[in-house]
């Protein structure tokens, strides 16, 4: 029996290597002039990215560019406003990592609407609703991890202190259109790649698992999940290696999909708190709490008997993930975990004490986080026990 679900918010996509040696064309269907969101260095200091411009320019698009530096601020959104205020785009073209396709949805929804970006976001006692018109917006990768160019929301630091992470979210910020080019991923260090590979596979596991999941994204996730377990570790090695890149631009796009319609769960509920308060990478809390917080559930949801669907999916997780085939379901569910770390150890993924998070820290990381899509009911214990696993 297939239960009642929703599925939305899917961009068009052109995915393949090469497909953005079509950009130009494609984003002249879109408007005259264009706000060009990107990284600090990467893609405008990049032959590529200059010859881009230069082609557009010549085409007679009016350009603006915005470099965006590290993870996007609710006010430097407004800032970049502010200066756009008189003459804003036709369109906004984010090209980068997924802070800056992030600052890229932002900007396209708060061009159209009055007010600081903070009136908007999540977590503001506040909020008011954000209409959901925004500029047309493409999204295009260079990186293959958080899958926002597939998602509704982007994720912003908020004013004043602690530095909070909060979303600025509607169904209809999903991206027009993503242009999903493996080839932009292939300069992407190894560090960057392995820890931006994680948060996919992670969100594609917890996604799998949630409590908001449908059979679309059960499908997507599985489909997701291969491809990345397959490619991650010699995408890491092999920089070059195309198919590795290619594997894992699905599996991140893909993993934006399912996260936007199912939810995640206590991985990225430490991941939202962690980010808060410690420079440390989002890709770094999620690989180096997949297999602990992976663990914890899979024994929790064995000792409840309650659900055993939730086994049923880790077990098929497990399948995917471990290198043994056609054993059965008992050896994957208690194999899934070790190899989630062995993997996270391969890949040379840091512990969070490397980031200065201390045993002195651990219970109000835990009091703050929240699990609300996560398959096991956890204690504020169970989310301590995780953190000292990992420290
Ligand atoms: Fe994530």
């Amino acid at each position: 029996m297939v239960d009642e679900f929703r599925f939305s918010g899917v961009p068009a996509l052109h995915f393949g290597p090469g497909v953005f040696k079509n950009a130009v064309s494609v984003v002249m269907k879109y408007g005259r002039s264009l706000l060009l969101v990107a990284g600090s260095s990467s893609f405008t200091g990049s032959g590529r990215g200059r010859g881009f411009v230069k082609e557009l320019k010549e085409k007679g698009l009016k350009i603006d560019i915005v470099n965006v530096e590290g993870e996007p601020h609710a006010g430097f959104i407004d800032g970049v406003i502010s200066e756009l205020r008189v003459s804003p785009p036709g369109m906004v073209l984010a090209v980068g990592g997924g802070s800056v396709l992030d600052a890229g949805k932002a900007l396209a929804a708060m061009l159209t609407v009055e007010g600081r970006t903070w009136d908007y976001l999540e977590g503001n006692p506040e909020m008011k609703a954000h209409p959901g018109t925004r500029l047309p917006l493409i999204a295009v990768p260079t990186t293959a991890g958080t899958g926002s160019e597939a998602t509704r929301n982007a994720v912003l630091t908020t004013p004043g202190e602690p530095r909070l992470k909060r979303s600025l979210r509607h169904d209809n910020f999903v991206p027009d259109l993503a242009i999903v080019d493996p080839l932009l991923t292939t300069g992407c260090p190894p560090h960057v790649t392995a820890a931006s590979g994680l948060d996919a596979i992670t969100q594609l596991l917890e996604a799998l698992v949630s409590t908001g999941a449908s059979p679309v994204t059960d499908a997507l996730a599985k489909s997701g999940l291969q491809c990345g377990i397959e490619n991650l570790e010699r995408a890491v090695s092999e920089g070059n290696d195309i198919n590795a890149r290619t594997g894992m631009a699905y599996a991140a796009f893909l993993s934006g999909i399912v996260l936007s319609n199912a939810g995640l769960g206590a991985v990225h509920g430490f991941a939202s708190v962690l980010g808060g308060y410690y420079d440390i990478p989002h890709g770094v809390v999620c690989g180096t709490l997949l297999g602990a917080v992976t663990r914890v559930n899979i024994g929790k949801l064995a000792a409840s008997e309650e659900d055993t669907a939730y086994l049923d999916k880790y077990a098929a997780a497990g399948m995917i993930v471990c290198s043994e085939k056609g054993r059965d379901r008992d050896h994957y569910l208690a194999r899934l975990a070790d190899e989630l770390d062995r993997m996270v150890e391969v890949l040379n993924i840091p512990r969070l004490g490397c980031y200065g998070v201390t045993a002195g820290d651990i219970t109000s990381i835990a009091a703050e986080t929240a699990i609300k899509n996560n398959p096991a009911s956890l204690t504020t214990g169970d989310l301590e026990k995780i953190l000292l696993s990992r420290l």
